[in-house]
């Protein structure tokens, strides 16, 4: 299994370091802009193999896509990230253009690879990602809502004074603070509706914390997060490349499915060795369908930015 992360930064190398700690994968590749960079990057990674007990090979080069051949799985995580007080949407002009280049030159060396895009306005992105690369929509995933679910699950474990593990929840929607819809309803503890412990103005607290739960990290760091995005994305990696047939909020193409069409945001899905292979029709309500209508409208006025 063949693994390749496109952008060394923050993201990408937290990815490829819980990819390789998960020891599932025989290569990570990672590719880099910047020279010598993921070189570094993998050299470094490399020498916790023996600490942390791996036998993932990684490498690392400076944009030679000849060393990504036959990828069955590409991350991309090339970009620019957002600094304190900016919202994903306004790094479009920027990511757009690399995301393109990025994923044609992926194809090029890996026709069959299953991509799983980062960059941000990430919906945006994976829709940017489907329109220009004919690549079939079960190979193309976007990383998002595992990330504010595992933020969800953190607010709720903060609130209910109990382990994550023990909160199940899950936030759909636009990867965005005003797109999120976190799904309040159906959050449980060991399998109880979590409405039975806290009361609904805290659980209200709860989901509005998890929403801009990117912007406290990114006012808190100067830029935005690393290891629970990274961790996300091992998570999809693994699933696909494990054949897990495991459930993840991911932003996917809708064609029908909520009510909504053209446009990638994020729904539960199936990720197994086919990539994206089953998009999950959940029995919204009417409250959280409408929340979903809104967000919806909001990641098309960011794809009406693009080019495409
Ligand atoms: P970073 O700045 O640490 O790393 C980005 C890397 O991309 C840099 O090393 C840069 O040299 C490289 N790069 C730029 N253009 C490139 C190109 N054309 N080809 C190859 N590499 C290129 O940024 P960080 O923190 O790793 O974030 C990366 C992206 O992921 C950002 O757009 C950020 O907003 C997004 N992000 C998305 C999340 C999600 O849940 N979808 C979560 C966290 C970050």
């Amino acid at each position: 299994m063949k693994v390749t992360i496109v952008g060394a930064g923050a993201v990408g190398a937290s990815c490829a370091e819980y990819v390789a700690i998960k020891n599932f994968a025989s290569e990570v590749v990672l590719l880099d802009i910047k020279e010598g960079y993921a070189e570094g990057k993998a050299m470094d990674l490399m020498q916790t193999a023996s600490l942390n007990g791996f036998d993932t090979k990684i490498t690392g080069s400076t944009n030679d896509y000849s060393k990504t051949a036959n990828s069955d799985i590409a991350v991309i995580t090339s970009g620019i990230p957002r600094k304190p007080g900016m919202t994903r949407e306004e790094l479009i002009g920027i990511n757009a253009g690399i995301v393109k280049e990025v994923s044609s030159n992926l194809i090029k060396h890996s026709p069959n690879v299953t991509l799983i895009v980062v960059s941000n306005p990430m919906d945006t992105m994976t829709y940017l990602v489907h329109k220009t690369t004919g690549l079939p929509k079960n190979k193309i995933i976007g990383m998002g809502g595992a990330l504010d679910s595992a933020r969800f699950k953190y607010r709720l474990s903060e609130a209910l004074d109990c382990p994550a593990s023990d909160v199940d929840g899950m936030v759909i929607g636009g990867h965005s603070d005003t797109g999120m819809v976190p799904l309040t309803r159906l959050a449980t503890r060991n399998s109880v509706p979590v409405k039975a412990f806290i009361s609904e103005e805290r659980l209200n607290q709860v989901a509005e914390d998890t929403k801009v739960g990117g912007a406290t990290l990114t006012k808190l760091l100067g830029t935005s997060a690393w290891y629970a995005p990274g961790a996300a994305v091992s998570g999809l990696v693994q699933a696909i490349a494990c054949d897990q047939k495991k459930m993840f909020p991911c932003s996917a193409l809708l064609e029908g499915e909520y009510g909504l069409n053209d446009i990638c945001i994020g729904v539960p899905v199936i990720l197994g060795k086919d990539g994206l292979e089953k998009i999950v029709e959940l029995k919204l309500d009417d409250a959280e369908l409408a929340k979903m209508k809104d967000s919806a409208e909001g990641v098309k006025k960011t794809n009406g930015l693009l080019d495409v």
